[in-house]
């Protein structure tokens, strides 16, 4: 049977109230934004890319950021009708929308409802105070789980986003924090272990995260007590009930094809990658003067794709399915595979090539192994 490759189109709004010490994403912190002509820019490179992809059936569309839960309903609203405008979408369409859980936005959520999102991701990060201070968020923990529990109340798919692994964190503490998480939790969590980035104002800062074998360690109580509660992890950060995956992203780790929208976008589309302009000044006046604001188009030579296969798919619990290892069989070293399935961090069989659980916190160092 043919395989329909998935399609998903991403639309990145960058701007925040404030700017997190520890995020590196493209988000910035300005005083106003010009609500209109962001619209229209936004919608004038979805129309220009809608050339480019006749007869491909979305399954996804997904608004990140940034906090795009600071964009105006309208805007969501239009960008939605556009896109179904465009494409014949799925009938059951994943409409994701990044929120932060502060009042402001959570009294928008009913609109962004209206507008078409089914689906919200929620920033908690943490669920006690000293902590979301810690992390630069403008929410308390009482603001962020009235924002859940409206959220409950208001869109068919919720999840929300935790950080774990902050400096001074003990494994009972985190186990504490957990535990209530997946009393709270929907269907779906992501819970990310706190990084340093280069460039963020965490990286100016002496910030002792925790060692290796702690991170491990944390790492693993996260595992065991997710599974526990019904929600294993399906990729490493990202946790669900077998069913309520996040369909867009798994179009990025399954080899799919995706449009992006917006400053510093990333796409793939029949075996190109490309970038949208990253500044958002210059990324809205090139779509105002061009229609879009492309900034790099390069075909993926073959080894890259397969590459790229390979370093997604094993972030996946199911890892590569047959087909998608066929497909990036070339980039695969049969001595660096046969070490890394003795030494325990994959597993090699007739559904495919998957990472086990130590193997995908390792994943960085198991790939180097892999690929030839
Ligand atoms: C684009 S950001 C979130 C969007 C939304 N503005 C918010 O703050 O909730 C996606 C998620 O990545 C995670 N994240 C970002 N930077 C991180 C870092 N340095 N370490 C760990 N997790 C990080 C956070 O959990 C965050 O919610
Ligand atoms: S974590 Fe979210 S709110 Fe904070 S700067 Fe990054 S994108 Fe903005």
């Amino acid at each position: 049977m043919l395989r329909v490759k998935p399609f998903g189109i991403y639309i990145h709004w960058p701007f925040c109230l404030s700017k997190c010490p520890y995020c590196d994403f493209n988000s910035h912190a300005v005083a106003q934004v010009d609500h209109r002509r962001w619209r229209a820019a936004l919608l004038a490179e979805l129309d220009h890319f809608a050339t480019e992809t006749p007869g491909r059936r979305p399954g996804s569309i997904f608004f990140g950021g940034g906090t795009p839960s600071l964009m105006e309903p309208d805007t969501i609203a239009a960008l939605i009708e556009a896109a179904r405008g465009h494409w014949s979408c799925l009938p059951d369409l994943e409409v994701t929308m990044e929120a932060n859980p502060t009042s402001v936005e959570a009294g928008r959520f009913q609109a962004f409802r209206a507008a078409g999102v089914n689906r919200l991701s929620l920033g908690i990060q943490a669920l006690d105070d000293e902590a979301l201070r810690f992390l630069g968020r403008r929410h308390s923990a009482t603001e962020a789980l009235t924002a859940l529990e409206l959220a409950r109340t208001t869109f068919e798919r919720i999840s929300f986003d935790l950080i774990y692994a902050r400096p001074g964190q003990t494994p009972a503490q985190w186990q504490d924090e957990l535990a209530r998480a997946l009393v709270l939790a929907g269907n779906h969590l992501s819970l990310y272990q706190l990084t340093i980035e280069d460039g963020t104002a965490f990286s100016h800062q002496t910030i002792a995260i925790p060692e290796d074998d702690d991170a491990v360690a944390l790492f693993e109580t996260t595992q065991a007590m997710t599974e526990a509660a019904g929600l294993p992890a399906y990729e490493i950060s990202n946790h669900a009930r077998p069913g309520s995956e996040c369909r867009h992203n798994l179009t990025y780790w399954q080899g799919g094809d995706w449009l992006g929208i917006g400053p510093g976008a990333h796409g793939r589309l029949n075996g190109e990658a490309m970038t949208q302009e990253r500044s958002p000044g210059d990324w809205l006046t090139n779509v105002e003067r061009h229609g879009h604001a492309t900034a790099t188009r390069e075909k993926l030579d073959p080894a890259a794709r397969q590459e790229e296969l390979v370093m997604m798919g094993l972030r996946l619990a199911t890892g590569l399915g047959p087909e998608l290892l066929a497909e990036a069989a070339d980039v695969l070293d049969p001595r660096g595979l046969t070490r890394m399935i003795e030494a325990g961090f994959v597993i090699h069989d007739a559904s495919g090539l998957r990472a086990t659980p130590s193997g995908r916190l390792l994943l960085n160092a198991v790939l180097a192994e892999l690929l030839i």
